[in-house]
Order: C-alpha cells, then sequence, then structure tokens
C-alpha cells in the first residue's frame, strides 16, 4: 500500500494511474476505522482499478463545543486494517496541508437547504466543513467515484448536491449501514460509550424500525409517530435529539404523497451524539 502525507506526492501517484486508464476510487474516512468503513473500501474495490482511502479528521466541520480533540486517532491500527483489505493508497494529510492558510479565511463550499435542518440544525457549519473538505480531497484525487456510508444520509445527500451543482465529473456512491448484532450502527463514536450506555444505545435503531413497520402498515400520522418516537426514547433516558420522518431525497417533513421516506433519528447519551435511519418505499 502507498501512503502519501502531502498533497504533491499523492497528485503524483493518481497522474501515474490516469497515464494507465486506472479507474479511480476514492473512500474519504476520518480515520479509526470499522466494519462499516471496510465495507466501503470493499465496494470501492469491485468498482474501480485503484482506491484511495483519506483518513484526515477534519477541524472545520467539528463546533466549538464538540469533540475534535478527543475524536480517536489510530493510525497504526487503521494502516492495518487498510494493508488487510489490499488497499491501494493511503492519503493522511495534516491540517496544514489541507488548510495551509488557517480555517477562517478558508473558502467555503455551501449546499443550501438540504444542509439546514436535523443534523445542520444542531450542529451549524458541520456540512460546510464536510463539503469544503470533500471537495478538497476531490481536486487532489481526482476520483471517478466516491464512496460515503448510508448512516450519515444527509451527508450523502448534501455531497450529491454538491456534486451535481458544482459538476464534479464524479459518481457518489451510498454504502448501506453497517450494524453492530444488537443493531446499533457502526460508528466510532460508539468508542465513547460506557458499558450502560452501549446497552441503551441500540433502542435508536428499535424505535427506527418499529416506527417504519408502523408506516408501512400504513400509518400516515407522521408528527404522532414523531412524537411517540421521541417519547420512547426519553422514556429510556434517552435524550432525542430529533427523530424526523421526511422525504428521501428533500428532507423536508413528509407529505402523504411523497413515496420514499426517510426516518432519520439523532439521540445524545450523555455527551456522545449517534446518528441513525430507515428509508422506506410507501406505495
Ligand atoms: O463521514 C465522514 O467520515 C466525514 O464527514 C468525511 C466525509 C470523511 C469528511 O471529513
Amino acid at each position: 500500500m502507498q501512503a502519501y502525507k502531502q498533497i504533491a506526492d499523492l497528485r503524483q501517484a493518481v497522474h501515474i494511474q490516469k497515464q494507465h486508464k486506472s479507474t479511480i476510487g476514492l473512500v474519504p474516512t476520518m480515520g479509526n476505522l470499522h466494519e462499516g468503513h471496510l465495507a466501503l473500501v470493499q465496494e470501492a474495490k469491485q468498482h474501480c482499478d485503484f482506491v484511495i482511502c483519506s483518513l484526515f479528521v477534519n477541524p472545520l466541520q467539528f463546533g466549538a463545543n464538540e469533540d475534535l480533540n478527543a475524536y480517536p486517532r489510530t493510525l497504526d491500527a487503521d494502516i492495518a486494517k487498510l494493508k488487510g483489505c489490499e488497499v491501494d493508497c493511503l492519503f493522511h494529510p495534516t491540517a496544514q496541508e489541507i488548510y495551509p492558510h488557517g480555517i477562517k479565511s478558508q473558502t467555503i463550499v455551501s449546499v443550501p437547504d438540504l444542509g439546514m435542518e436535523h443534523c445542520g440544525k444542531s450542529r451549524p457549519g458541520h456540512f460546510d466543513g464536510v463539503t469544503t473538505v470533500v471537495s478538497k480531497l476531490f481536486n487532489i484525487c481526482l476520483p471517478d467515484q466516491a464512496f460515503f456510508g448510508l448512516k450519515d444520509y444527509q451527508q450523502y445527500l448534501v455531497i450529491c448536491a454538491m456534486v451535481r451543482d458544482l459538476h464534479f465529473p464524479i459518481k457518489i456512491t451510498g454504502v448501506e449501514t453497517h450494524r453492530e448484532s444488537s443493531g446499533l450502527a457502526m460508528s466510532s463514536r460508539n468508542n465513547y460509550l460506557s458499558d450502560e450506555q452501549r446497552q441503551q444505545a441500540p433502542l435508536l435503531y428499535q424505535t427506527l424500525v418499529n416506527t417504519a413497520n408502523q408506516l408501512k402498515a400504513g400509518n400516515r400520522n407522521f408528527r404522532t409517530l414523531e412524537q411517540s418516537a421521541k417519547q420512547t426514547l426519553t422514556d429510556a433516558t434517552i435524550k432525542p435529539d430529533y427523530f424526523s420522518i421526511c422525504s428521501a431525497t428533500t428532507l423536508q417533513p413528509a407529505k402523504q404523497t411523497d413515496p420514499e421516506i426517510v426516518i432519520l433519528g439523532a439521540i445524545l447519551l450523555g455527551k456522545t451524539r449517534l446518528i441513525d435511519n430507515i428509508r422506506i418505499r410507501l406505495s
């Protein structure tokens, strides 16, 4: 596996691959890799000749009171995992390499509307940080295809909109969420949970499944279902941040006529914020 910290070196490696007409796949990550990330890599390997995994804890997408400093950094273990699944190239730049002029005067890429509600409301500026760094990674790595986990469904839609609006010639592929046997969606932030919180956390997915089942059974009282799901979480001493039944394309509150629905949930367990979602088609 090739590994680069410098943009110039990565660009040189990409240039050689382009000369060989190899298709390039990019899996952007913030490291602390788990099976969900490795599934993105496997998917990329199936579709692309040369797979780059980027590993960068992006300061621009963390709010002032968030977990940037505490975010788990496990480079050696990540390298071993990436070698194990035969990734062709690791790009792990420093913050100085990505933001050489600092983040205050950084040009920002911002997707309106889709990024405003849900996680965008709870984490102001978060999606601007994501789209700005992903644009940089796209310009540096020049991928033909890029792979994102659908656990971060709002992020996935925001990136699709950015690619469409800015004419990036890149195919975006969403990869299904990987779950622990309890149903808990795999996430680097699960590492923050105490034993007790780990017991509580799967209730988010169970509540999403329960709501999806009620929708499939014909219940269309969207707002009542949202309230009742929040109450279930609160009764279990879990603080819901949001629990919203939305159009799967616009993320606006679901209407009776929407064929594709996403149920988005975010909870707080202590200081740890976990998100998850379920998408369903209503006939
Ligand atoms: O989903 C993530 O891990 C991050 O938001 C991403 C896409 C790597 C950008 O920093």
